[in-house]
């Protein structure tokens, strides 16, 4: 016999009815039908180390991914994620037949655009390079973006600010210290006037989302691969080697893979804005993991998100840690309380605490900010695989 009206199929759908329409009136979800559940993703800078999770998290949802290197050839994870296709994005006229040509295979929902240099001292050493690629690249990326009529996720940092003031809003004013900062806001500026120059500025689905995120942790290919993973060659280095590890700026490590769940999710909240905002959200689009939280329709999304853990630690706070779970001594690592801003020969400066609020994500974007495992446990996990392999 079927389900009637008191089965426990109602009683699993009653609760999610509630959510989304309140506990008057029982309305059944509506049907997806043309819902495209899956999209078309290019994603720029798919062999570092946040797009190979972002590549990973995208076609773990089914989504038609096409991931773009420069030198990398890969995947090298799993043979069952797509290829790399190889562009050198400095090269625009290239990079214009290139995504004109996808978009003309079939159309392009969304592009992550990751490709960057994000290493703030290799910026300094080649500022002209740095320039062309954290400024230029995504100004010509947003254009394309514009003239595809997709949406663009622009990955920026909390090093647009000067770490004078956290915890900070998407609104706040940056201030970078460094050219690695300035170069990113440049990039973030690019997108947002290409936004304001849109031929659909009411509709933001076909605009662009400036993410900012803090420093990064993850699977690597190699340790120098993220400024947290580089600690476990500190750690590794019993030689007698010493090392002095920042014990002054608080950083806020997020993992990688939670913020490819975050721009997963943005993808699906702002393009489901524009093209279908009378329905909800998680029934348009079934594999998102979109919650409960109807957010207010009648106000546009705004152009400025942050993500990252909440949870700060200074460098050697890391390394501690992340030792501790390798069973290694680190008395090799002295403890380095000085401001850097009060030494007079830095090269580079950088902000002492750049803590990004998630405050708008959550409330504004309707999108979860909790982390899956945090640092801690991440680390915990991350150190039981590496001694099981080695034993
Ligand atoms: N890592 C962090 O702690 C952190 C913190 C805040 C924000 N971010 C931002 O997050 C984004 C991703 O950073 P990430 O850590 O994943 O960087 P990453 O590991 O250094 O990867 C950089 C990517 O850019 C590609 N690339 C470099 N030059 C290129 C060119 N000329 N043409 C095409 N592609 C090029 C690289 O390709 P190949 O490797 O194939 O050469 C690589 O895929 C960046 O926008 C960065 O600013 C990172």
């Amino acid at each position: 016999m079927g389900d009637n009206l008191f089965s426990p199929a109602l009683d699993r759908i009653l609760p999610a009815t509630e959510r989304y329409f309140g506990k008057s009136t029982i309305h059944f979800p509506p049907i997806p039908l043309a819902a495209p559940s899956t999209m078309k993703v290019i994603i720029t800078g798919a062999s570092g180390v946040l797009g190979r999770a972002t590549t990973r998290y995208f076609h773990s949802k089914g989504d038609t991914v096409v991931p773009l290197s420069f030198t990398r050839s890969g995947p090298s994870d799993s043979l069952s994620l797509p290829a790399y296709q190889k562009l050198d994005l400095l090269d625009f006229e290239a990079t214009r037949e290139f995504f004109q040509a996808q978009n003309s295979e079939s159309h392009v929902d969304v592009i992550v655009h990751c490709a960057a240099e994000r290493r703030p001292d290799v910026a300094e050493q080649d500022p002209e390079r740095a320039e062309k690629l954290n400024k230029d690249v995504v100004k010509l990326v947003a254009e394309l973006a514009e003239q595809l009529e997709c949406l663009m996720i622009y990955v920026s940092t909390d090093y647009v600010f000067d770490g004078k003031n956290p915890p900070y809003k998407p609104a706040d004013k940056p201030n970078p210290l460094n050219l690695y900062g300035h170069l990113k806001e440049a990039g973030e500026q690019a997108v947002l006037s290409s936004r304001q120059t849109s031929k659909h500025p009411d509709q933001v689905g076909k605009g662009s989302i400036v993410l900012r995120v803090p420093l990064l942790y993850g699977e690597v290919e190699y340790n120098s691969e993220t400024a947290v993973n580089i600690f476990v060659d500190v750690i590794q280095d019993q030689s007698g080697k010493t090392y002095k590890m920042d014990h002054f700026a608080v950083r806020f490590p997020t993992c990688v893979e939670d913020v490819a769940r975050v721009m997963y999710d943005l993808s699906r909240q702002y393009h489901f804005f524009f093209l279908h905002s009378s329905t909800s959200v998680a029934d348009y689009f079934p594999r998102s993991n979109l919650p409960s939280a109807r957010v207010d329709h009648s106000k546009p999304l705004p152009p400025i998100v942050h993500f990252s853990s909440q949870k700060g630690y200074t460098k050697y706070e890391m390394t501690r840690l992340i030792a501790s779970f390798m069973n290694l001594p680190i008395d090799h690592v002295i403890p380095d309380t000085t401001d850097p801003s009060t030494l007079p020969n830095q090269t580079v400066q950088r902000p002492g605490n750049t803590q990004l609020s998630v405050e708008a994500l959550e409330n504004d974007v309707g999108i979860s900010a909790k982390e899956d495992k945090g640092f801690e446990r991440w680390w915990k996990e991350w150190a039981e695989k590496h001694s099981a392999n080695k034993a």
